[in-house]
């Protein structure tokens, strides 16, 4: 480790109560090796989410993606066996499937023509007689753990401490009355933010704090006096209580007794009103920039009354989307400021905030 990025490391105090607490340095927002190490300790090294399971539920269906620089490959064997793998080819590294989804009967790197069976063994490579000291069986596609939670796929490229459920606990038991298993997918949006994904998740963890200010029209749905945060292991739940908005069209689509807003370390958080659910999954792209997913799923999404009632809840979140992706490429701008590097941390609002980077902090030093 460099002195450079050990200084950057040390210069944040994670052992001070909230009161006392400043948030992690500005530097980190930007600095190309803590960049780099992020993309190792975190995302390397934590369970990820990587897709809807749906996609990868028959046999011979795959998708890809790639998270902080790193091609993966999840694929459905002939005998129903999830998998996933390193989406790089053994021969010169090429991308084995290019496509983001679909279904095959083997995986064939269209480079040179090397061709993998679906459990990731290396199957034919054309023209390749002759090679000495290479052992077929030992040029599979390296393999990564995955692991399904509900609609969802994750993947854990090093070695995992714990089990996926573990890992999401109390997730799964806390939202297990509240009508996941019922709600279908219905639509994607994409968004690319000039910001670090850490403004992104920032954003959303700071407890409600900017809802008053930044959205005017979610602001009446939700009982903000009654908002709380609740910090788990490894997650926290930001919970509102609703009241009837004076605007009928957020009115008509976020109901229900209560707003529950999920994030799961590092990167992925999940939304959910009563028959309504999005995730937000934020990839980083770069010191600078990152990708962030919406999708949105609902109880119904086939009748012609439904599904105008999905657009329109697509709508009101676009519109909330659209209010946060200003507020996050500013502070960007921000961070950069020769004035600033770091901030304090509201105590009735900002918790969730604090134990980000906390948790962000344990990661990178480990
Ligand atoms: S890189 Fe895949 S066959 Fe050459
Ligand atoms: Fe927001």
């Amino acid at each position: 480790m460099s002195a450079h990025l050990t200084e950057l490391l040390n210069a944040f105090n994670s052992t001070l109560p909230l009161a006392k607490a400043r948030t992690i340095p500005s530097a980190w927002y930007f600095d190309p090796e803590i960049y780099a190490l992020e993309s190792t300790k975190v995302f390397g090294n934590t369970w990820q989410y990587v897709a809807r399971a749906e996609l990868v539920e028959d046999p011979g269906s795959f998708m890809t993606v790639e998270v902080a620089g790193q091609p993966i490959l999840v694929v459905r064997d002939e005998k129903g066996t999830l998998r996933a793998f390193h989406n790089a080819c053994r021969h010169r590294a090429a991308q084995v499937i290019n496509e983001p989804c679909g279904h095959a009967t083997k995986l064939r790197c269209r480079y040179h023509g090397w061709t993998y069976d679906l459990a990731g063994k290396l199957r034919g490579m054309p023209e390749f007689d002759g090679v000495e000291e290479f052992k077929k069986e030992e040029q599979g596609l390296p393999r990564m753990r995955v692991e399904t939670w509900g609609p969802f796929v994750f993947v854990h490229q090093g070695q995992p401490k714990q089990m996926l459920a573990e890992f999401l606990a109390p997730l799964p038991q806390m939202t297990e009355g509240l009508g996941i298993a019922e709600l279908h997918f219905f639509d994607r949006r994409e968004y690319v933010l000039e910001c670090n994904w850490k403004v992104f998740v920032d954003n959303y963890q700071d407890g409600g704090y900017h809802v008053n200010t930044v959205h005017p029209t979610l602001a009446g749905a939700l009982d903000y006096s009654k908002y709380r945060t609740e910090l788990h292991e490894t997650n926290t739940m930001q919970i509102s209580p609703m009241k009837t908005s004076d605007d009928p069209t957020v009115a008509k689509v976020r109901a229900g007794s209560h707003a529950y807003y999920w994030w799961i370390f590092p990167n992925l958080m999940i939304n959910l009103y009563q028959g309504v659910m999005d995730t937000n999954w934020v990839i980083p792209l770069g010191p600078d920039k990152c990708r962030v997913y919406f999708d949105f799923y609902f109880a119904d999404v086939k009748t012609p009354e439904a599904r105008r009632f999905n657009e329109q809840s697509i709508a009101v979140a676009h519109q909330v989307q659209l209010e946060d992706w200003g507020v996050c490429e500013e502070v960007q701008r921000g961070l950069k400021s020769r004035s600033y590097d770091t901030g304090r941390f509201s105590v009735k609002r900002e918790a969730g905030g604090y134990f980000f980077h906390q948790l962000l902090a344990r990661m990178l030093r480990e």
